[in-house]
């Protein structure tokens, strides 16, 4: 059960199998899509990590490289700052790649639009995204995401990357958190 005591999580939304099932899908449509392509696979820090991981190794007939960007649009608690902030750039030059976006969730979509148009003012042959889970709320948001793995209801998460307070993140699967959790 990785780090988290098991009453602090109240339901199981997604399984580790579930969530490799649905990689095997997303990584076999971006093969499809990039075949022999050079792909720079641009995860956003820190809670795409796991995504990373087991998507980019399911990728068959892509070359993939990878590179890492850490911004903040949430403190410590479960509510959007609106604010975005570089904590940590991409080592690589953005111009002429075709640049995929992994994410871990959209949830108001402030984030993603704000890198997506942040990434394509780098002069980038083609950008799209790919991202785990999507909440509702993120459809009042223009992002066009290509690849994404499930639409969850509104509810905050952990697991799978995702972290409440930098807990949870080692959880083999997506859950929901009691709220006894967020209260004290
Ligand atoms: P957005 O800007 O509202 O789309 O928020 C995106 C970021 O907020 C994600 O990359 C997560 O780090 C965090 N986030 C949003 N919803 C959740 C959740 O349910 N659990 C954990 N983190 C979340
Ligand atoms: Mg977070």
């Amino acid at each position: 059960m990785g780090s988290a005591q098991p009453n602090d999580i109240d339901h199981i939304l997604l399984s580790e199998e579930e969530i490799a099932a649905k990689l095997d899908e997303l990584a076999a449509k971006i093969d499809a899509d990039y075949a022999d392509k050079d792909l720079l696979l641009v995860g956003v820090l820190k809670g795409a990590v796991m995504v990373m991981a087991d998507l980019s190794r399911k990728l068959q007939h892509t070359k993939v490289a990878m590179d890492w960007m850490a911004v903040s649009s949430y403190g410590s608690g479960t509510k959007s700052s609106g604010v975005v902030r570089i904590l940590k750039d991409l080592d690589a030059d953005l111009s002429g790649r075709h640049v995929l976006i992994v994410e871990d969730i959209i949830d108001s979509g402030l984030t993603l639009s704000w890198l997506m148009s942040n990434l394509r003012s780098r002069g980038c042959a083609s950008l799209e995204v790919a991202a785990m889970l999507r909440k509702p709320e993120a459809a009042k948001v223009k992002v066009d995401v290509k690849y994404i793995g499930f639409d969850i209801p509104n509810e905050f998460v952990v697991g799978y990357g995702l972290d409440y307070d930098e807990r949870y993140r080692s959880l083999p699967y997506v859950g929901t958190l009691a709220p006894h959790v967020y209260e004290n």
